[in-house]
């Protein structure tokens, strides 16, 4: 039986829809005030961003954390999550919001935290940004995220680094949730941390195509830690 929070109509009006005319590949505004085409391919499912929504409302999430935005669709079912939660805020890392994606991802998130009563403008924070150094940066501002969604640079190494910088600032409870487990390079990285991050703890999602885990833990391994992991 369905979880009810994974259930659309759970979403509150403006996130809900935002996110039925992007499923539909509904041209979306962008930063220029107009609206374009957006391709099929770079986006979360639905099924996706009602796990993220979930796991962002059970963890009773205030600030989120997200590698990659694009046209914004992960970033629509967080901020979903943190007006569901009451309020909170939202950091997007990503370098080419203008340049490959027309401003959608930004101009999408900034009406709905314009929008949703329980979000403002400050609400949500868009850093243009690679995410090694930007990630690097946050990390020494001491700020921490409840949740911290990868969906970035796919390759292995890319996104080993962009877990181990996430992982820094998620506080015991938090969540990393990782994207495109149907990729080689992001199961590896998964059973990497399976196998040496005893400092995480898998959780179900339900979810083929994410890989979520709770720190339950500091960080206690050896300078010489390290136990071999088969690619999936
Ligand atoms: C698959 S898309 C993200 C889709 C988005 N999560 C969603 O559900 O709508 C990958 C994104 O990562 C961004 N990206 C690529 N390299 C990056 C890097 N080094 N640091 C941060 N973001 C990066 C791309 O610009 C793109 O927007």
């Amino acid at each position: 039986m369905p979880h009810p929070l994974d259930d659309p109509a759970v979403l509150a009006a403006p996130f809900a829809d935002v996110l039925q005319s992007m499923h539909a590949g509904q041209p979306q505004l962008g930063s220029d005030g107009r609206r374009h085409m957006i391709d099929d391919t770079t986006r979360i499912s639905e099924d996706e961003g009602m796990t993220l929504f979930r796991l962002g409302v059970e963890a009773e999430v205030a600030a989120t954390l997200e590698v990659g935005l694009a046209y914004g669709f992960s970033t629509a079912y967080l901020l979903a999550a943190l007006h569901h939660n009451g309020g909170g805020s939202h950091t997007a890392i990503d370098p080419y919001q203008d340049t490959d994606w027309s401003g959608i991802g930004l101009t999408t998130a900034i009406a709905l935290v314009t929008t949703a009563t329980a979000l403002t403008t400050d609400s949500f924070t868009l850093i243009p940004e690679r995410s090694d150094p930007a990630l690097i940066d946050l990390a020494r501002t001491g700020r921490t995220f409840d949740l911290t969604f990868i969906d970035g640079y796919h390759r292995f190494d890319d996104v080993l680094v962009d877990f181990t910088l996430a992982a820094r600032m998620c506080p015991i409870g938090g969540l990393i949730v990782l994207h495109d487990m149907w990729l080689d390079s992001i199961a590896a990285v998964a059973s990497f941390l399976r196998r040496n991050r005893a400092d995480f703890a898998e959780i179900a999602t339900g979810c083929d195509n994410l890989f979520a885990v709770r720190r339950v833990d500091e960080d206690r391994r050896n300078w010489d830690h390290f136990v071999a992991f088969p690619l999936r």
